[in-house]
């Protein structure tokens, strides 16, 4: 009887003993597991879905987000990459702090075109400040001054076609916006002397950002070698230019000249390399980008005949009431222009895919209600290009119409601030957004003022291959020249 006492004692002892220790197991090893992952995209071992990334990141997030909603993992070797598509689930994306969600990891591959010691060669610290740079130099009084200039670059560009003709407009356009660039933001020195040495460094600079520099950005190859020397002597020729404008007290009305004249918290003038680096970085940042848009818009417009006469009638109106003036305040009364721009730029935004790194763990809800534990360490990915035609949010996704954003209908803020994401938001949303919109209306209201349009190839095919993503081909375009017929 002792005996089986102490035996059933034993064999509860060893009973309460074995769930502690699996209550502890599951405590400490186990939380893994117990956590909500998000779905996994199928691919093959080892690589993961890397085959199907490379085959195009839109057409797998095509595929997948009907399948398993708008969280996922993709994983790719050791890398996992968490998409977060729609407004319910990116806002942690746009919103959350440095510490949890950082760029500087992911945006790596920049920093041997951007140059030492500027952007995401920097700490947060003083990345931030080198941000408020960019905001005081895109402020509402220095843009209405860079506006004057690109309306006169606009003038003498178009002057130069002739009385009616043909022309790839994406080469036209890609062409008058770095000219554009060139003197609102490098400044009147490379525009009038130095443009043709310029342009030349800054397509080496271009051509050295290849899709394998986003993996080894300082991979021993030609267009990497070709990149470091154009680095070079970009660095030597704005050296000479800021010492030539501090030596002579010049001040001038670009974004060169506000760089100079910024200063760190601490008192801390900007170096001229930091002032070079600064530059590299807008215009990497403003140039394919805007030119693209500017592209897109000129081919929906001209295929569209309800939205080109609306756009024309609003020019003849502006014409009636302004004259020939167009300055900062006549291109923000373009609003058919505008929301033209802003659709051409939904369907088609050339970020086709912004990313950061996971600090921290999260969780986000699906607007289904499930709930998803997103662990640190993760790539965090959303993309502009699939978010945007999401059928909830836009009706008609795939159609151009850009009086979805009317007041009424106002679909790009239905659900919240990152419905529409062609300019990211939130905590690292565009600080050039007003400069693109003013210079492509720019552009756009001095086309339709003086020409009359029509599109003579097809309408142009997505180029996916590139890295910042645009129009395949050319855009050929047949002109005649015209003058609006206004009442005054
Ligand atoms: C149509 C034209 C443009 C588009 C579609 C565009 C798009 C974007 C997007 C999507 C981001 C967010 C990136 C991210 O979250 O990772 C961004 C950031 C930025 N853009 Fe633009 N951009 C355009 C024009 C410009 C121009 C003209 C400039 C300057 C002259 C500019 C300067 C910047 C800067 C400085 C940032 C970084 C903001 C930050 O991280 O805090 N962009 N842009």
């Amino acid at each position: 009887m002792d005996i089986d006492v102490s035996k059933f004692f034993n064999t509860c002892l060893l009973f309460v003993a074995t769930i502690v220790v699996a209550k502890l197991i599951s405590a400490f090893i186990v939380p893994k597991s117990r956590k909500r992952l998000p779905p996994i995209v199928k691919g093959l071992p080892f690589i993961g879905g890397l085959p199907r990334f490379l085959k195009g990141p839109i057409f797998m997030l095509r595929e997948e987000y009907p399948k398993l909603g708008g969280v996922f993992t993709l994983k790719m070797f050791h890398k996992n990459i968490t998409f977060l598509i729609g407004p319910e689930v990116s806002a942690h994306f746009f919103k959350a702090p440095e510490s949890e969600l950082s760029q500087q990891e992911v945006y790596q591959f920049n920093v041997p075109t951007f140059g030492p010691g500027v952007v995401f060669d920097v700490d947060y610290s003083v990345r931030q400040e080198q941000f408020r740079f960019f905001t005081e130099a895109l402020r509402v009084n220095k843009l209405k001054s860079y506006v004057d200039q690109m309306v006169t670059e606009a003038q003498d560009y178009f002057s130069k076609w002739g009385e009616s003709g043909e022309v790839d407009l994406k080469y036209e356009l890609e062409h008058l916006i770095i000219l554009t660039a060139s003197r609102c933001l490098l400044g009147r020195e490379v525009r009038d002397k130095l443009f043709d040495d310029v342009s030349a460094l800054f397509h080496d600079l271009d051509n050295g950002m290849q899709p394998i520099s986003v993996l080894f950005p300082y991979l021993p190859i030609p267009a990497h070698r070709r990149r470091d020397q154009a680095r070079k002597k970009l660095a030597e020729i704005f050296a000479r230019i800021i010492a030539s404008r501090k030596s002579t007290g010049k001040s001038e009305d670009d974004m060169l000249q506000c760089f100079i004249d910024s200063k760190y918290k601490d008192g801390r003038p900007t170096t001229e390399a930091e002032v070079t680096g600064l530059l590299i970085a807008a215009l990497f940042a403003g140039q394919h980008t805007s030119s693209i848009t500017s592209t897109w818009t000129g081919a929906y417009l001209l295929s569209n005949s309800k939205y080109l006469s609306a756009v024309v009638d609003e020019q003849k109106n502006l014409m009636e009431k302004h004259r020939d003036r167009v300055d900062h305040d006549v291109l923000a009364e373009m609003d058919v222009l505008y929301r033209c721009i802003k659709e051409a730029l939904r369907l088609h935004p050339p970020l086709i895919m912004l990313l950061r790194s996971s600090h921290t763990d999260f969780s986000v809800t699906t607007r289904e209600g499930k709930e998803y534990d997103i662990p640190k360490g993760h790539i965090v990915a959303t993309s502009p290009a699939f978010a945007n035609r999401l059928p909830h949010i836009f009706k008609d996704p795939d159609t151009y119409d850009p009086d979805r954003f009317t007041v009424g209908r106002e679909e790009d803020k239905v659900a919240g601030a990152f419905s529409y994401i062609s300019f990211g938001g939130g905590r690292h949303g565009c600080l050039g957004e007003p400069f693109a919109y003013l210079q492509i209306k720019a552009i756009w209201s001095h086309l339709l003022r003086n020409f009359e349009l029509e599109l003579v190839s097809p309408f142009p095919e997505i180029d996916w291959n590139a890295m910042v993503v645009g129009v395949k081909g050319k855009v050929m375009v047949r002109y005649k020249r015209r003058e609006l017929s206004v009442s005054h």
